[in-house]
């Protein structure tokens, strides 16, 4: 066991069934770059402290890069009996620069503040390929948008026809869940940016060496203020895989939607056949696999984050090896947010709607009642009574088997003397769109405003 990082005061090596258990070069490999990194920054620091010279500081550096250089072309791998991605890298960083200036570059540094910076850095890095995911299903859903700027639809709650509304409006209600998700990546972005690194095991350094240093050198913003919860603590891999998890819940929203739509009961959208998938058995079959995928997935993110906040739940402080346990959790939310986010946008980009069936669905269900009440509420009535006379209208129009806008003169006064004939000024789904004009409303003018805050604003987060 070449590589072990400890050993001296043990009579024998590990068993086989403790090294079994503790490696963790399987899924901490990941990080070997950021490990090298971390390396170089240590060295800087080292050699402004005096405990390298000019000329072993740059030994370290070229042998770190070549290092680097063997785990990208895959020519340096893990052996067996590494115990992490750290004791590997030292032990190739070793067979490089030879063991006397390969043994000085664990001075002042542990595997605790090391692990939890690196865990930083491997997820800022993740949480930009992320954002730029999430803008693509962004301009997908503007793309969508733009192109159906004035049709309508039936809107619903409780899944129940409710009132019209533009498609250009609820497509964009999905938008803005992701919008703030990426604002939620760069609010946690800037809390993630603080340098465990110099924390040592739990208690801090005694060599001198900078931390500011090491924290600029790596892309973050400066040292913790506190030792013990640098190394121990892991709200911010919580954080990150909760908004993992928040996008996963977004995304599996619109997912339901186009499954739904999808289907032929609905018929609102038919999937490009790139982005579906069909039957082994069922010839005629096109399925939404996609939307589907992300929808389970989205339960797989959710798992990952209730996994890992049980792990941090009464832990101890300072550094246990139960935290260890976080980073599968958080490494596979981030791989499967990047394959759904992709596929996800293309699919959403290149959906093709029915506008013709969702605008003859639009007025159905009596979905413009409510505009009937609003019309008698302008004429003076009072809105209960309002809601009175749509309602007893419904109930004519439900028992004739008719819609609202299909009763005659005579129906609508042997309701109420208020219902005047005008009021079908108001009984068509443009009308209705058109007349909910406040700020954040369906109205055609309204929603082209909230699109472009929408590009706006993902333009900046
Ligand atoms: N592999 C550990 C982790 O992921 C870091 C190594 C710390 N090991 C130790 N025995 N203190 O947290």
């Amino acid at each position: 066991n070449s590589g072990a990082l400890w050993g001296a005061r043990f009579a024998s090596g590990p068993a086989p069934e403790l090294a079994r258990l503790s490696r963790s070069t399987h899924f901490d490999w990941a990080l070997a770059g950021y490990d090298i990194a971390g390396s170089h920054a240590h060295a800087k620091a080292l050699a402004a402290a005096g405990y390298l010279t000019p000329d072993e500081e740059s030994r370290m550096h070229a042998g770190l890069d070549s290092v680097l250089a063997a785990v990208r072309d895959g020519s340096l791998q893990p052996a067996p009996g590494d115990e992490d991605v750290h004791g590997a890298l030292e032990a190739a960083l070793i067979a490089t620069v030879g063991p006397e200036l390969g043994g000085k570059l664990r001075a002042g540094r542990s595997r605790n503040d090391q692990i939890a910076t690196l865990v930083r850095l491997y997820l800022l890095d993740h949480a930009e390929v992320i954002a730029r995911d999430i803008l693509r299903v962004i301009d997908a859903i503007v793309g969508q948008a733009e192109n159906h700027s004035r049709a309508i639809m039936p809107g619903r709650t409780h899944l129940q026809h409710a009132q019209p509304v533009l498609l250009a409006h609820h497509l964009q209600a999905h938008a803005w869940p992701l919008l703030r998700d990426l604002e939620r990546l760069r609010d946690w972005s800037a809390r993630a940016r603080v340098s465990p690194y110099g924390g040592g095991a739990l208690a801090g350094a005694t060599l001198g060496l900078d931390p500011q240093l090491v924290a600029t050198e790596l892309g973050l913003e400066r040292p913790a203020d506190n030792s013990i919860d640098g190394t121990s603590s892991r709200d911010v891999v919580a954080e990150f895989a909760f908004i993992a998890a928040m996008i996963g819940v977004d995304i599996s929203r619109f997912a339901e939607d186009i499954i739904i739509w999808n289907t032929r009961e609905f018929g609102f959208v038919t999937l490009d056949d790139g982005y579906s998938t069909g039957s082994s058995i069922m010839p005629q079959k096109k399925n939404p696999d996609i939307a589907e995928l992300a929808r389970g997935k989205a339960g797989r993110v959710i798992g990952n984050l209730s996994g890992l906040l049980a792990t941090l739940k009464a832990l101890p402080l300072a550094y246990n090896r139960d935290l260890q346990e976080d980073k599968e959790p958080v490494f596979d939310s981030i791989e499967t947010l990047e394959v759904v986010l992709p596929a996800f946008a293309g699919m959403v980009a290149t959906l093709r709607f029915d506008v013709d069936r969702m605008a003859e669905l639009a007025p159905q269900g009596f979905s413009l009642a409510t505009d009937v009440a609003e019309w008698l509420v302008k004429r003076g009535v009072p809105f209960r009574e309002a809601h009175e006379i749509s309602g007893s209208l419904v109930r004519l129009c439900e028992e004739r088997g008719i819609e609202l806008h299909e009763a005659s003169d005579d129906d609508l006064v042997s309701v109420s003397e208020h219902l005047a004939p005008e009021v079908r000024d108001v009984l068509s789904p443009e009308g209705s769109v058109a007349s909910r004009d406040g700020i954040g409303g369906t109205a055609p003018v309204r929603v082209d405003e909230q699109r472009a805050a929408l590009i706006a604003q993902a333009q900046q987060a």
